[in-house]
């Protein structure tokens, strides 16, 4: 070949290649846009290896095709990013936000300040007991400002706290509520809106149908606003199942959260077809029953009848985002395809789950 027509050929593969990379289709051409309105973000939460594209070939391209927003599944929780106090390991999480970078994606951080899934030493000192609320303060601005800072003008909005509150309303005895107080959640916001002012901030928890969370949730979206610190959409997680939550609950909730002056976003959206003989509404990360057959009954397929339950409980979601759809600012599911789903090990490991819109081989399960 003439150098001239092999330098043409280069440049054409290499255009070719780039598109491949960042997201090709437009936004109103997303799959799931038929369901959910413009321009609300429809994210996925991602690992590792979907972000480093080890991960199975479907999988690489269902998150490639038809998602324009992010949230890293685990590699930002504090225990990941700084399992030992000031050493911080940004790797997985450097890479998760270049995914988004190159993928043109909306990129959200998760979380600032969680009590699940919490570094070991942050708020206890070397003796194992808590730290002063002073120190436990320091301890918070400087993991917050850190973070923060590094991805400044790449990520666009945080879950600056995660769980704070129970669901009968009144706060979790966590490490930090218990060192300072319902005040950590205020001073967290602080914190953030100083360290980077162009990003987001989101309150996020799980049940946010129950009335006792539902009310505090609007209490603190208020109280924030009264001092003058920002909060910029509440994250109801809406982890589902086919008898919860109830949707009228759901969407009073909703509501209520609009009415209180903010925005809302569906952070972490599955709806599992398992058996749930515990009843289990929440979403407690620590939660670990036992495994037996009878709670995994569809490890070859799921009945049509389960199918049709599993849409229509979708579609009643679906219609809930699209009543309030401008007050909302994004709907993501927790995870990219069925294979994943952290449904599949929570809260009994080594089930098989179909909790997600796409299922195993890519296709959207969705009617
Ligand atoms: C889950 C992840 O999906 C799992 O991989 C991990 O083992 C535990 O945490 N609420 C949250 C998420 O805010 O961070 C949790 O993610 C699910 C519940």
């Amino acid at each position: 070949m003439k150098p001239q027509l092999l330098a043409i050929a280069i440049s054409m593969l290499t255009v070719a290649c780039s598109q491949q990379v960042s997201n090709e289709k437009t936004t109103e051409q997303l799959a799931l846009r038929k369901y959910i309105p413009e321009p609300i973000l429809i994210g996925a939460a991602v690992n590792q290896w979907q972000v480093a594209g080890t991960c199975d070939k479907v999988e690489s391209e269902v998150l490639a095709n038809n998602f324009n927003c992010i949230t890293p599944e685990n590699c930002m929780k504090s225990e990941v990013i700084v399992p030992e106090k000031d050493k911080y390991d940004f790797s997985l999480a450097d890479e998760f936000v270049n995914y988004g970078v190159q993928h043109n994606m909306v990129i959200i951080g998760h979380a600032l300040i969680w009590h699940s899934q919490l570094a070991p030493w942050f708020c206890y000192d070397d003796a194992g007991n808590f730290v002063s609320a002073d120190t436990l303060k320091q301890r918070m601005r400087n993991h917050i400002f850190t973070v923060m800072n590094r991805y400044k003008g790449k990520i666009h909005g945080y879950d600056v706290v995660n769980e704070a509150i129970e669901d009968d309303g009144s706060y979790r005895q966590s490490p930090f509520y218990n060192i300072l107080g319902e005040e950590f959640i205020d001073y967290a916001f602080q914190c953030a809106q100083e360290a980077d002012p162009n990003a987001e901030l989101y309150y996020n928890d799980y049940s946010m149908n129950k009335v006792g969370k539902r009310n505090t949730v609007c209490e603190l979206v208020k109280r924030l606003k009264s001092k003058g610190i920002r909060i910029d959409a509440v994250g109801l997680q809406s982890h589902m199942g086919l008898d919860f939550p109830n949707f009228e609950e759901f969407e009073t909730s909703v509501a209520a959260f609009i009415n209180a002056g903010t925005r809302v976003q569906f952070t972490e959206v599955d709806l599992s077809v398992l058996p749930n003989p515990y009843n289990l509404e929440g979403a407690a990360v620590e939660s670990d029953f036992e495994y037996s057959l009878d709670k995994d009954p569809y490890r070859e397929s799921v009945p049509d009848s389960v199918k049709t339950q599993w849409n229509e409980r979708m579609a009643q979601f679906f219609g809930i985002v699209n009543k309030y759809a401008e007050h909302v600012n994004r709907v993501t599911f927790w995870g990219v395809t069925d294979e994943k789903s952290w449904k599949n090990d929570w809260p009994i490991r080594g089930r098989k789950d179909y909790a997600l819109p796409f299922a195993r081989d890519g296709k959207l399960k969705l009617n």
